[in-house]
């Protein structure tokens, strides 16, 4: 029973990002203090020379600056050892094209995690889908170092890295403007008001005192410009 839980404890949304110092592709990390003030992505893989993780790789990396922009850096994991990082890191780099992506160089940290201690603490490790390999997590973590956005992929289901972009800019849109986001939500679409929180609110956002398009009290949206978003979200 402890070992179960030793490989399935995970945190929580809202919880504080675990804490751990770990030896990577660009030296040592201490995680989550050495990203206070930025998002960051903390993600893993299932094990380096693999296609679908070759495939995910080049695709953050190509996407790196673009997530840079949106103050949110990248940190990868994987329950390898770091010369097999480097030796993969540079195979991708020297060999390997897929999708008009060539020569690509993977600049954010891969964390080696030989013994899993990572991999366990951020419940990675999903036993009945594999009990060495980490399954495709994903933690998004805020400026405060708490956890905003936990997806969890199994390892043949390579992950949709626009909507890992649309996930950071929906949360920074979130907090700077107290709105929340509905379905599929991208930049320049109506956002969601929070609930009316009294009977004479709800009343009032019915006969259209307030600014925002009521369909009923508790389904409330209102527009939120396009440019007025980016600018604030996004560095340049
Ligand atoms: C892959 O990345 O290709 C992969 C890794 C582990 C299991 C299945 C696929």
């Amino acid at each position: 029973m402890e070992a179960e839980k030793e490989y399935t404890g995970m945190p929580r949304i809202g919880d504080k990002a675990p804490e751990f110092k770990a030896v990577t592709t660009q030296g040592d990390i201490h995680f989550p203090n050495d990203y206070k003030g930025d998002w960051v992505i903390l993600f893993s893989h299932p094990a380096d020379f693999t296609p679908v993780c070759t495939s995910e790789f080049m695709t953050f990396a190509s996407m790196e600056d673009k997530f840079l922009n949106a103050n949110c850096k990248l940190v990868g994991l994987s329950i390898d050892g770091l010369y097999s990082h480097i030796a993969w890191l540079r195979s991708i780099k020297d060999k390997i094209e897929y999708k008009g992506m060539k020569n690509v160089e993977v600049k954010f940290p891969l964390i080696e995690d030989i013994t899993m201690e990572v991999a366990k603490k951020y419940g990675m490790l999903q036993p009945n889908e594999d009990s060495t390999k980490a399954v495709r997590a994903v933690f998004v973590v805020d400026p405060e170092g708490i956890i905003r956005t936990i997806i969890y992929y199994p390892l043949s289901l390579g992950r949709n890295f626009d909507e890992l972009y649309r996930v950071v800019i929906a949360l920074q849109t979130a907090d700077a403007f107290g709105v929340a986001t509905p379905a599929d939500w991208r930049p320049g679409d109506d956002v969601i008001i929070g609930p009316a929180g009294s009977c004479g609110s709800a009343e009032d956002r019915m006969q259209g005192k307030e600014d925002m398009d009521c369909k009923d009290w508790y389904f409330c949206t209102r527009k939120l410009d396009k440019d007025v978003v980016l600018k604030r979200v996004l560095k340049k």
